[in-house]
Parts: structure tokens; sequence; C-alpha cells
């Protein structure tokens, strides 16, 4: 495209199209497009942003991971202050909060509307003629932290209101969250990789708001939800189910339920019902708010120092039980990592029965003093993972035990030892019995070399017997091997030898994957396999080499180095190689990478014929079509593309030119940032 006219027609119309594939993938869950499609967009995008620096935007979507890390964030003032809610414990509460709304607009008809309140951190969001321009945490109401690269990270937050005529100003005010499955895998990666876990959601989404590099807050499973209003220049609203409705029109994401009300009494009828709800929302809910719906009120509801009175927060107790600590028993995960773990006497807590809880680190238990036998207070911190809250202590009679991490390894009595800067002991033997079955069942799970019938019971069986101590070992088994197992019959033998030999051929990131290199997760593991093509140039890599490739930051470059540095590593892999375990790139890519993707060919190609071209196309489980239609997925112009080229252009069908194909053919780059969720923390 040489035409600046042109080009900038091109690059609106990208923009625009991706973010409504944002919008439809990451709000509305249901996406037109697949990942190489949505890739191959964003492709253009930044090639046409290159050759064009000129039509620069902050609010392309390829600026939302951002550049450099930054030395601190700037503060700015708050247009509108960003207040605070006041709390209430019980309905009686509530009554009185509705008296006061009485007696302060008396005579007037109001009514409610009731919605969850999000255990997250609040954000403000400045949209300028539609163009988010800037995000600001609350701070101290009056001045937040400008936080505006790290929240464009964030998929679901547009970067321009869905809107034609967006007002002149707009901020809208909400909670950014982590979702409950998200903040699961994030901590146990940190346990995993020594790093002290998050106490809970809010913290681990607290700290990722605040990490000084937007690419690694870009892996951070963040999502957000807003639910009022700034400044506003341009619009106004007069109810809050106006706002709600409105922000959501503008693409950006709200509460999936709340409950319209004409009265209080209503409101406590509605309440049993959203508490009833707690465990559907996507984030941790640790109350509900009430409202005021007629905001022609509010202002003559006015503020106290801290809070609104036209709305007020009804919170939940967080749901604690006690019991007994009967034993810590310590584990040994993948990479090593001790952990202590909390025995429990049984006990019923947020519908589930819980037996143990995580104790994290030894410096926990010794923060709260914890002893064996002790009384103890149990929260699902977040929900999700029961912790232990605290000791009970008028109920201690003497008899409680001290804890001490073992000095040696539980599982194979080798040395352990604390790495610097990080809280978690660590058993440094590799052929240490706990990692090994840890390894191999993450290597034969799904994501990664998918072996069927290689579960934890059958690991646990191999490795006991001395049949495997890595994953290697898994391809000199043979059916006499297997069939002096417990439990092992002649057809699970059989289907085993069958996984096992598939794996053989599976795609090269599952590979990368599957050596459990520290830090690596599957996005890593996809990136680093379409960048390197095979294990030997991977191996070579140096940490500058691995750092300058996008998605890729120091901490995942530096493992990756240190692992192929180790001997005991490289045995590995080429025992691996030896047993025709696939390790380049390119026989994962003549599969059917291109199914369901339609071409039509034009004009002449420089580096290949037509033919050709249909053929590696075909090659990849694509179709070749001879005439544009709106179910053309490309079309392939060459020099002197004639009518072809104008009905694609017509019909919005995505040209490619002849570098752009054989990009497309040569490294189909699967996209990486809808992976990013799991990038460094993959398993
Ligand atoms: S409205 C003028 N609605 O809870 C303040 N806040 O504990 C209006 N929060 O500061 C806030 N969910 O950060 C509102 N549905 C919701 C909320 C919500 C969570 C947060 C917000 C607020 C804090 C008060």
């Amino acid at each position: 495209m040489t035409n600046q006219a042109e080009a900038k027609t091109r690059i609106d119309a990208l923009r625009t199209e991706i973010e409504r594939h944002n919008h439809l993938y990451y709000i509305e869950a249901r996406p037109e497009i697949g990942d190489r499609e949505y890739d191959r967009l964003l492709r253009e995008l930044e090639e046409l942003e290159k050759a064009h620096p000129e039509f620069y935007s902050p609010a392309s979507p390829t600026q939302r991971v951002g550049g450099a890390p930054i030395e601190r964030f700037e503060s700015v003032r708050h247009a509108v202050p960003m207040m605070s809610l006041a709390n209430t414990y019980s309905k009686e509460e509530l009554v009185e909060f509705d008296l006061r709304v009485q007696k302060l607009i008396p005579g007037e008809a109001y009514s409610y509307i009731l919605e969850p309140k999000i255990d997250g951190v609040a954000i403000s969001l400045r949209y300028e003629q539609g163009e988010l321009v800037r995000a600001l945490t609350r701070g101290d109401g009056t001045t937040g932290d400008d936080v505006t690269a790290n929240v464009r990270t964030i998929r679901s937050i547009p970067l321009r209101l869905e809107d034609m005529l967006p007002p002149a100003v707009l901020e809208v005010r909400g909670e950014v969250y982590m979702d409950t499955a998200g903040f699961a895998k994030l901590n146990a990666h940190r346990q995993e990789t020594g790093l002290e876990p998050f106490a809970n959601p809010r913290n681990a989404c607290a700290g990722s708001l605040k990490l000084l590099d937007a690419r690694e807050v870009a892996r951070r499973p963040l999502d957000a939800l807003f639910y009022g209003t700034g400044e506003l220049a341009g619009i106004g609203f007069e109810t809050h189910e106006q706002v709600l409705r409105s922000l959501s029109a503008y693409g950006l994401r709200t509460t999936a339920r709340y409950w319209l009300a004409s009265s209080i009494d209503a409101v406590l009828g509605q309440l049993d019902e959203l508490e009833g709800l707690r465990h559907a929302f996507p984030f941790q809910m640790d109350g509900a708010v009430l409202k005021v719906n007629e905001r022609r009120f509010h202002e003559r509801l006015g503020y106290t120092a801290k809070s609104p009175r036209w709305a007020v927060a009804y919170k939940y107790e967080p749901e604690q039980a006690e019991t007994t600590l009967l034993d810590i028993t310590v584990q040994v995960g993948r990479t090593g990592v001790l952990t202590p773990v909390a025995e429990l006497e049984p006990v019923l807590l947020a519908g589930t029965t819980v037996r143990r809880a995580t104790l994290h680190n030894e410096e926990e238990i010794r923060r709260k003093d914890i002893r064996i036998g002790d009384k103890v207070v149990i929260e699902k911190a977040g929900e999700i993972i029961p912790a232990v809250v605290r000791v009970v202590e008028e109920r201690r009679t003497g008899a409680e035990r001290d804890f001490a991490m073992p000095q040696t390894c539980p599982v194979c009595g080798g040395e352990v030892v604390k790495r610097d800067g990080e809280v978690a002991l660590r058993c440094t033997n590799l052929q240490c019995p706990a990692q090994v079955k840890n390894w191999l069942t993450h290597f034969a799970s799904r994501s990664a070399m998918d072996i069927d019938g290689l579960g934890e019971s059958l690991v646990e069986q191999l490795v006991d017997v001395g049949l495997v101590r890595n994953p290697a070992d898994l391809y000199q088994l043979d059916r006499d091997d297997l069939l002096r197992l417990e439990r092992m019959g002649d057809k699970s033998a059989a289907n085993l030898l069958k996984g096992i030999e598939q794996s053989r051929q599976r795609p090269f990131e599952c590979l990368l994957l599957g050596l459990g290199i520290r830090h690596v997760g599957k996005g890593a593991a996809i990136v680093l396999a379409n960048e390197f093509k095979d294990i030997d140039a991977l191996m070579e890599a140096d940490a500058p080499q691995l750092e300058s490739i996008r998605d890729i930051g120091p901490v995942v470059a530096h493992s990756v180095v240190g692992y192929f540095q180790d001997p005991q590593a490289r045995t590995t892999v080429e025992a691996l190689r030896k047993a025709g375990v696939n390790m380049h790139q390119a026989a994962a890519e003549a599969g059917n990478e291109l199914e369901g993707v339609t071409f039509v060919l034009t004009g002449t190609l420089e580096s290949m014929g037509r033919e050709e071209a249909g053929e590696r196309i075909r090659a990849r489980g694509g179709k070749v079509s001879s005439s544009v239609s709106k179910n053309t997925s490309y079309l392939v112009a060459g020099a002197s593309a004639g009518s072809k080229l104008d009905k694609a252009e017509e019909l919005g069908v995505t040209v490619l030119d002849e570098a752009q194909f054989i990009a497309l053919l040569g490294s189909e780059v699967q996209r990486a940032d809808r992976q990013a969720g799991q990038m460094g923390f993959g398993f």
C-alpha cells in the first residue's frame, strides 16, 4: 500500500476490526474468528503502523502491551475525587440508611439499585472523544497513580468507546480484579518458583497493577468491571441504571446482574438472592452495594467527608471455621520447592469440606506462631484456597508442638537450600522421586505431550519400581514392563504404549512445555518454538537474544539459558532425541493449521507459481477458491492483480501481499496475547 490516505483508511479499519474482535472474545465470549486470523490482522496493522509512524495512536490495539518498564508512577489529581462507601453489616443498618435518605429528600419518590460489591482494586478510566487517555488508581482519593500502560494490557477494557459520536469526556469508575481461576494458577506458579504467594486475588491484583513493567502485567490474568462515573462532559445520565446500560453499550464490562427496587423492603429480599449468587460471579464478591437510582437526588443527598450519602455497602462476613491442626506435612513440587501443608480435622467451610490448608512457607508459620495441635481459624482466602488465619491462643493446652522445616528433602533425603531472594526451601536433587513424578505428570499432560493413560497413579508406580527416572525413559517401556505393574491389563498397556508412541510427533512447543523449564508456560513455549524452530537453535541462544523476542521477558530468558546449561537437562534432551521425539517446528507445521481458511490467489507471485502456492495452502489444511466472496479469508495478491483485488477490498476481505503470504505459511505464529494469561505460569 503506497498511498497515505489508503494506508490510513486501512489502519483505521484494522483498529476498529481488531477491537471488535477483542470485545467479542473477551466480553461476549463468542469469537467470530480464530487465533490465526486475529493474529494476521494484528500483524498487518503492526506493519502498516511501522511503515506509517505518522499515524501512531495510543489507542491502537498494537499499543496494549507497552514498551520499556517505567521508573515510577506519576501522581495525577482526580478530576472528581474517588470516594469510598460507608459500610453496613446488617439489614437493620440498611433500613436505617433508607430512613436517612427519606429524611434528606422528604416526599420524593426514589428507587434503588442493588449490585454486587467487587473485591478488587478501584480504578478510574478517562475517555476523551472516545479514546482511553488515562487510568488512575484511587490513591488517597484526591490523587492517584497513573497506571495507564498497565490498564491498557487488560483486553476487556476498550481503548476506544464503541460509539461513532462519543462524549467529549467520559470518566468511568470501576474495579480491576483477578478472576478466581487465574489467581489460583498464578499462585501455584509463584509457589513453584519459590516466590511468596499472594494472600488473595485482591492483593494479587493490586500487586499486578503496581508493576512497573507493563509486559509483565500483560501476563497477569486481570479483568475489570465498571459501576460508576467521574467527570462527564457532553453526556448526562438520569439514573444509575442508565449509567450501567450506557457503559455496557460503550463496550465496558458491567455487572451481569443488578436489581431495581422501589422500596427498602424489596431490597431486603433481593439481598438474599444476591448473596445466594455469591459464588456464581467470576470475581470475589465481598458484599453488596445499594445505590439510589435517580441521579438528580445524588447532589441533594450529598457526601460526608469520605463517602456519598446516596450509596452504601453491605458487607459479608468472610467465611471462616475453627478446627484442629492435626499435623504439618511437607510437599515437594515439580521444581523441588518444599511447601508446608496443614493437615486439619475435616471441617465444613463455604460449602466444602476442608481437610488441608496451605501454610505457604516457614516464615508464615513463625509469623502466625502456628503449632501442631493448635485450634486454628481457617478462612477461604478469596474463597478459593483455605488458609490458616490465626491460632486460637486461649484454647492452647501446652501440649502443642513447634514445627520446623526438614533439613533434608522429605522424599529423597537430598540437600535442601534457600536460593537468594527466595523464601522457599528447595530440594536440589533433580532425581528426587517427588520432582520426577511431578515432572512426568506434567510431561504427559494434555497441553504438553498429551500421553493418554499416563496419570498420577501410574507415574507413581513407574517411578517407585524404578522403570522411569525421566521422561526419556518412557520411550523405552515395552509391554512386558507395563504388565508387571498393578492393575495393568493388556488393553491399558497397549493404549499407553500407543499414547507414548503418538507423543513422539507432538508439536515442538508441546515438548518445550513438557521439559518443565521454570517460567516457561504454554504461551512462552509457543513463542520460543515459533522463533527458534528447533531445539538446537534454542539451546544455543543466549539471554540477550531471547530477551529481544517480543513476549519473552528477562525471567523466562534467564530460566531457559540456565536450563540448557545444566548437563542433566542436556542429557534428557539427547535421550529424547534418540527416542525419536520431534524437536522441530516444521513437523508440527505440516499439519492442518489452515483448516477452515479459504484463499483466493490472484496476480503473479515472484517466488512460486500459483500451483505451488495452492499446494502449500492445501498441505496445511487450507482451501483455495477461484472467486472472491464474503467467505474468502484472504486474497493473496501478486503483481498486476486485477478485479479480484477490487472485489476483495469492496467486501472487506483481507488482502495479503506475497511477503505476508509467505510469512503466514512459514510461521503460523499463534496469538501470543491470548495465551498471555498462561504465559510464564503455564500449568
Ligand atoms: S460505588 C463514591 N459500586 O468498594 C463511591 N463501589 O468499599 C462509589 N466497589 O470505593 C462507589 N464494587 O472501590 C461502587 N458496585 C460497586 C462496587 C464498589 C466495589 C468498591 C469501590 C468503593 C469501595 C468501597
